[in-house]
């Protein structure tokens, strides 16, 4: 299928998964996979943007993985802060706004605040729009929104019966966000783990065994022709 002929789907979300095992099979620690996986995050979003993607959300690091070994954890934070210093000039030059979604009160300070500095900076750029979940958990999400809302109610800014779906998207961390049209997991899992679960009621699911620093424009293509063998079998293009 023609590149041109093909609907791209306005917002692709990726659950990047098998950095570890991709590292393994290479003897390599698993840090090593993490490295190549954030280096494939960068290709990927100038890939999407080139095809015409104008929302990518990436899963970074789940609320669950905390309780990875510390070591590991460390090198992830470690190359958070990295990725969050290189995007400051990196979005700069490709137009590109950047969001974090996920709890950042259990975040570190110093990386918090690269967080705030980065949306900050990048808030009216018009190129791709970068969601980058970490420390996101779905349900986690959903608290929290409750409880702002919750807060709310109590001060009387809301009442209970005008609280809607559309309410409800107000005070979730993709406010503003229309909902993923496509999810990709790599690594042959299949299963959400927690991502998203509110915002991809209707998403395409496609799974791939490619690990995810394996993860390329040709994989994405691929990705992108079942989306539209999907939507045009169900005419389900909105
Ligand atoms: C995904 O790769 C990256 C993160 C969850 C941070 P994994 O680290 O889960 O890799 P596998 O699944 O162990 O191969
Ligand atoms: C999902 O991958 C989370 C991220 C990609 C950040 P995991 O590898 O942590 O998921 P599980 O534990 O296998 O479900
Ligand atoms: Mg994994």
């Amino acid at each position: 299928m023609q590149e041109q002929e093909l609907i791209i789907p306005n917002h692709v979300a990726i659950i990047l998964d098998g950095n570890g095992r991709w590292a393994k099979k290479k003897n390599m620690p698993r840090n090593y996979g993490h490295t190549q996986g954030s280096k494939a995050v960068e290709r990927i979003c100038e890939d999407a943007y080139k095809i015409g993607v104008k929302y990518l959300t990436v899963y970074a690091f789940s609320t669950e993985n905390w309780k990875r070994p510390k070591e590991e954890v460390d090198a992830i934070m470690k190359l958070l802060r990295n990725y969050l210093q290189t995007s400051m000039k990196t979005a700069k030059k490709n137009n590109m706004r950047v969001r974090i979604l996920g709890d950042k009160s259990g975040l570190s300070e110093d990386i918090t605040k690269k967080i705030n500095e980065l949306e900050e900076a990048t808030k009216n750029n018009t190129g791709l729009n970068l969601q980058v979940a970490i420390n996101y958990g779905s349900r986690d999400e959903i608290v929290r929104a409750i409880k702002a809302l919750s807060l709310d109610i109590k001060k009387n800014t809301i009442e209970i019966n005008n609280i809607d779906e559309t309410v409800m998207e107000n005070y979730m961390d993709t406010k503003g966000i229309p909902d993923p049209d496509l999810l990709i997991r790599t690594s042959g899992e299949k299963r959400l783990s927690n991502f998203l679960l509110w915002q991809m009621a209707y998403t395409e699911f496609y799974f791939t065994d490619v690990l995810w620093p394996d993860f390329d424009k040709k994989e994405l293509m691929k990705a992108i022709e079942y989306y539209n063998g999907r939507t045009r079998k169900f005419g389900a293009i909105y």
